[in-house]
């Protein structure tokens, strides 16, 4: 191993903050009744200490300085601190690292108690040693004293950072520094502190800190429920979150997801089609179903993506199966050939009556051929749906959907990384 210890800068290195900084920084210049910084001179806040920047950018004395960080601080650290993403690619880097033995700790100029807040919302906080950051007790005047406090005295270490009292501390302390140029720091200042290396992408940071990027296994996630159960919402807002928290995600959809598959959805859901019989529709699913997984699921699941379908094979086995009383065994049967053993890893089951949910559905917009169906036929859906969960704990992650869609997102979100062998502060 080229080093045995790794220590990572926050914002602008493992966290990308600055929309949540920059509108702070508005906010306390507007309480300030001061004119508002074109976004070139509000990117210079992202790093140094807040009162520096509020003297030297807005020619502010210390009192007045001290005074817009007191505002600043109103909103950031209530609500703001959460406009925050990882960078992509930082969480299965940090994750190898660990695996591997490496020490990894966290030397950051973000107060102690808003950077532990972060690592924690972002489930990142169990893969350091040490976080590092000026608290009441200790302020840490130099970066390279919070550097030495967060490796220990160690000296077998990298520091990874995006500013020049980044790679200016590591110096000072005695160890050399990359400068991540995905972040906060510019050209001219990585010219001036010269840094041992500087780093493009996250990606280019596996062979600067001298490892080989593992082949990842992806993670499999369908969610199910009647039609007007909140599927696609919270599709989408669970998509959203695994981004913000830096994994690499594909979402997708059932009937379709692939060009051949949603030619064979237009067929599936025209109401001109009201010849269609049951098992008709049944083959027409499972062979959308074959190209979807070949083309668009299996290869997104070996590139190591979290895939999320809205709808899969469950849905076969209760609409068609169930629904249209062709019997859940011979719908398995039918799509075993389709799915080929790439079934979820985790199923979520949006549980709701299925008369409150298509009550929901119908006040949305106008319904496709399924959804028309009768009143017996989606309680015979909903019957399915409850047997499959019954009969697959390990894989259903079954999740009251009366509640609101935050809460609902919550419950989603936080049993998706716990299936997923996340510890989560904030579970
Ligand atoms: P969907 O796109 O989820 O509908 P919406 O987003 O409008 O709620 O699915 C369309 C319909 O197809 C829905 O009524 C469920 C049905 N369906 C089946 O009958 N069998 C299947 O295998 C799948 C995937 C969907």
């Amino acid at each position: 191993m080229k080093y045995q210890a790794v220590v990572w800068d926050l914002d602008g290195t493992l966290t990308d903050s600055a929309p949540g900084i920059m509108q702070s920084v508005r906010y306390a210049l507007d309480k300030m009744n001061y004119p508002p910084l074109e976004e070139n001179v509000l990117r210079k806040f992202l790093g140094p200490p807040l009162a520096e920047s509020f003297q030297q950018f807005c020619g502010m004395s210390h009192e007045e300085a001290i005074q817009a960080t007191h505002f600043y601080k109103e909103v950031y650290n209530q609500t703001n601190w959460k406009k925050n993403a990882v960078y992509p690619g930082i969480r299965p880097l940090l994750e190898q690292l660990k695996r591997q033995g490496y020490y990894l700790a966290v030397a950051t100029g973000k107060p102690l108690n808003i950077a532990k807040k972060v690592l924690d919302y972002f489930c990142l906080s169990h893969l350091f040693e040490r976080i590092i950051g000026p608290c009441e007790t200790q302020y840490y005047a130099k970066k390279d004293d919070a550097i030495a406090d967060a490796l220990q005295g160690r000296k077998d270490a990298v520091m990874v950072g995006d500013r020049s009292m980044d790679v200016n501390g590591a110096r000072v302390y005695g160890i050399p520094s990359i400068a991540v140029a995905y972040g906060y720091g510019s050209q001219e200042e990585f010219a001036q502190c010269q840094p041992d290396e500087i780093s493009q992408t996250v990606q280019g940071l596996y062979p600067l800190l001298g490892v080989e990027q593992e082949e990842r296994k992806g993670y499999f996630i369908s969610i199910e429920g009647n039609d007007g159960c909140g599927k696609s919402t919270q599709a989408d807002l669970l998509a959203k979150r695994l981004y913000e928290f830096g994994y690499d995600v594909l979402k997708t959809r059932e009937p379709g997801g692939s060009p051949v598959s949603e030619k064979i959805r237009g067929i599936l859901l025209d109401k001109e089609n009201d010849s269609m019989c049951g098992m008709t529709e049944s083959l027409l699913f499972a062979a959308a179903r074959a190209q979807h997984v070949r083309e668009i699921i299996r290869p997104a699941l070996s590139r190591g993506q979290v895939v999320i379908t809205d709808r899969f094979v469950d849905s076969s086995v209760a609409y068609q199966g169930a629904g249209q009383q062709l019997g859940e065994q011979l719908v398995s049967q039918i799509n075993a050939p389709a799915v080929d053993g790439c079934y979820p890893d985790t199923t979520v089951y949006l549980d709701i009556d299925y008369q409150i949910a298509m009550k929901r559905r119908e006040s949305a917009s106008e319904v496709d051929r399924i959804e028309q169906f009768s009143d017996q036929f989606h309680e015979r859906v909903q019957q399915s749906f409850k047997r499959l969960n019954a009969e697959n704990p390990d894989r259903y992650l079954r999740v009251d959907a009366n509640q609101d869609i935050q809460t609902i997102a919550d419950t989603v979100f936080y049993g998706i990384m716990d299936r997923m062998g996340v510890p989560c502060a904030s579970l």
